[in-house]
């Protein structure tokens, strides 16, 4: 990973938290160009430090990735300072916990589409021809709940379903071009994500810091990891933990089995306090 990410381009968005923010570091380690999205702009400041400081240079553009003129102008700003673009991950994401027919407003659909699918549109979108040029890779953070359904999640898991589906589409429209097309699917991993999503009115509810870090779930350093591991070798598919892996084979010949698995664990993790 360090060598072949020294002078490479690296877009991250959703780069302010999580995963994107880690894997922001892990290649600022390396000493790579990184451009750093999200609509945080005090955050993405002090993280374009901390990345200088690591050896790496870094660019910070304020970006709300459901603004297509926003993101045009996230890789005229990236081409303008480092003159490619070698890799583009997409992080940014927003989430949803509440029964579908709990839900007192239902633009939490368009809010989650916005931000998790259209985002991914939109970079892809205005990145490809810059991809093209340095035969680079598009990489897209979708979840286990973009293979397969999970309760409390169905905007969320729609949107993720929406990534798999134009991701795999548009890897087959790029080949023969070296552009490739990596698409991630985490389990769950202990980041804000996980105890900051829409609620039944709409509202980004925070749940308690000391209940959610009880949870003994992947850190984002070790998220990041796997994903510069599969981004070295341009897979164009990691999914994470074993049970994941699992699920298609077994949805096969058992969905309801299946869906009595995510059930119970759905469970739980909302039950643990
Ligand atoms: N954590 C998990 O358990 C988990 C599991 C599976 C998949 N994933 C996926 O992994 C990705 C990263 O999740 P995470 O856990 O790192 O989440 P996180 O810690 O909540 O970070 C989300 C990031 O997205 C940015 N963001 C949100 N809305 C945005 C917008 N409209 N425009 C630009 N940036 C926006 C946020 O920054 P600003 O608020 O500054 O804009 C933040 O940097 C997401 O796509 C998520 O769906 C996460």
């Amino acid at each position: 990973m360090e060598k072949s990410s020294k002078n490479s381009v690296i877009l991250v968005t959703g780069a302010s938290d999580g995963i994107g923010r880690e894997l922001c570091l892990l290649y600022a380690e390396s000493g790579a160009k990184l451009v750093l999205a999200a609509r945080n702009q005090n955050s993405l400041e002090d993280l374009a430090k901390e990345c200088e400081r690591m050896g790496a240079e870094a660019l910070a553009v304020r970006t709300d990735v459901s603004s297509p003129e926003d993101c045009k102008k996230l890789m005229e700003r990236a081409v303008e300072r480092f003159g490619r673009i070698d890799i583009l991950i997409n992080s940014a994401g927003v989430s949803m916990s509440a029964p579908f027919e709990s839900l007192q407003d239902l633009s939490v659909f368009q809010k989650l589409m916005n931000v998790n699918y259209l985002g991914v549109v939109h970079t892809s979108y205005y990145a490809l021809p810059h991809l093209k040029k340095s035969q680079g890779l598009i990489v897209n953070l979708s979840s286990l709940q973009g293979k397969t359904g999970f309760p409390r999640s169905t905007g969320y898991s729609a949107s993720k379903f929406a990534v798999q589906g134009f991701s795999d589409s548009l890897r087959i429209e790029l080949m023969g071009t070296g552009v490739d097309v990596l698409v991630v699917s985490p389990g769950p991993i202990a980041t804000k994500m996980n105890f900051r999503k829409f609620d039944a009115n709409g509202i980004i509810a925070q749940e308690e810091d000391s209940k959610a870090a009880k949870r003994n779930i992947m850190s984002p350093e070790e998220c990041a990891r796997l994903i510069a591991r599969s981004i070295s070798k341009r897979e164009r598919e990691l999914v994470m933990t074993f049970g994941g892996k699992l699920i298609p084979w077994i949805r096969l010949f058992a969905p309801a089995f299946v869906d009595r698995m995510i059930a119970s664990a759905v469970e739980k993790f909302y039950s643990e306090d």
